[in-house]
């Protein structure tokens, strides 16, 4: 029987990617989206069912996941992929852009494994695979909120980890380093004020390098190759760097003196 996936913000970039991946790979995907109107067909259409779901609307996530299991019978993972960057300066972030990007990334990946433990917990077996970032566990200038939301979900995902192996059920978390999709156009909230002169400099330096980035990023597919081997691998392996710089960028923050850390990054996103 085939196994089926459950993927979250599965219309444009990673979550994509790793849909049509799967689907080619023989599984079965839920792919769960805001807007299924307007999604494009998949290669593999007899495989992907479209359903709709906002992590930040709970009705959405329970109706999409009793939807999905009545469809395929069981689910056998879960891709928490849905998420965006609140970008830029934090004093001239509103109330309102805070909340969203952790209800999005945090509370909305929270909401979606909390609706199917049930189900993982009721066949003692099921995969959690969490997208946080490089951003989960280093750090850039302007993207202060997007960090805060990714580094709490490193640790929630580390912590999750211990508690559910017991029942069968494995936790992963994909990083992915700077990655060719949206995420710096369509879907970035770009946080600025016309009321704060003394942040701009700073801003268009930095902003420049990091859409600069950005557009000479990875492909999605090679997200998606990790994702299906964190899914298919059988093994105890908790993280997956993917993308540079994540895999190279990682083990530096862990070696270096933070000094020199912060150095690097400095030379690298505030050269004009
Ligand atoms: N690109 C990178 O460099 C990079 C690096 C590290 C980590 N990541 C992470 O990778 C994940 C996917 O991003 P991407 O790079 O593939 O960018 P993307 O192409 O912009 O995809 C983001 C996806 O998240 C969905 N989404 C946003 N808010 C949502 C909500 N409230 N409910 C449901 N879906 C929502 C979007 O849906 P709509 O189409 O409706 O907007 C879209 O499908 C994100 O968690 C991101 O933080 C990306």
């Amino acid at each position: 029987m085939s196994k089926t996936i459950f993927i979250t913000g599965a219309s444009t970039g990673i979550g994509r990617a790793a849909a049509e991946l799967f689907a080619a790979k023989g599984w079965n995907v839920a792919a769960t989206m805001r807007n299924p109107e307007g999604s494009k067909g998949y290669n593999d259409q007899s495989r992907v069912r479209t359903y709709r779901l906002d992590v930040t609307d709970r009705v959405s996530i329970e109706a999409a996941v009793e939807d999905a299991i009545r469809d395929f019978g069981r689910i056998d993972a879960v891709l928490n992929n849905a998420g965006y960057g609140a970008v830029g300066i934090f004093e001239a972030s509103t109330p309102e852009q805070v909340r969203r990007q952790f209800e999005t990334n945090v509370y909305g990946t929270m909401q979606v494994i909390q609706a199917l433990l049930p189900h993982f917990r009721g066949s003692r077996e099921g995969t959690i695979i969490n997208v946080t970032s490089v951003g989960g566990k280093v750090t850039f200038p302007l993207y202060s909120l997007y960090h805060g939301s990714k580094w709490a979900l490193e640790g929630f995902s580390e912590s999750l980890h211990y508690e559910l192996k017991p029942l069968g059920i494995n936790v992963k978390i994909i990083e992915p380093g700077v990655i060719k999709t949206d995420f710096y156009s369509r879907s970035e909230d770009f946080i600025n004020s016309g009321e704060l002169p003394e942040y701009q400099d700073y801003v268009k330096v930095v902003r420049s390098s990091m859409q600069s980035a950005g557009a000479n990023g990875v492909a999605p597919e090679a997200v998606a190759a990790s994702i299906y081997k964190a899914a298919t691998d059988r093994s105890n392996r908790l993280r997956y760097a993917v993308g540079s710089p994540a895999p190279w960028l990682l083990p530096l923050r862990k070696l270096l003196p933070e000094r020199w850390f912060f150095a690097i990054v400095r030379a690298n996103v505030e050269k004009k």
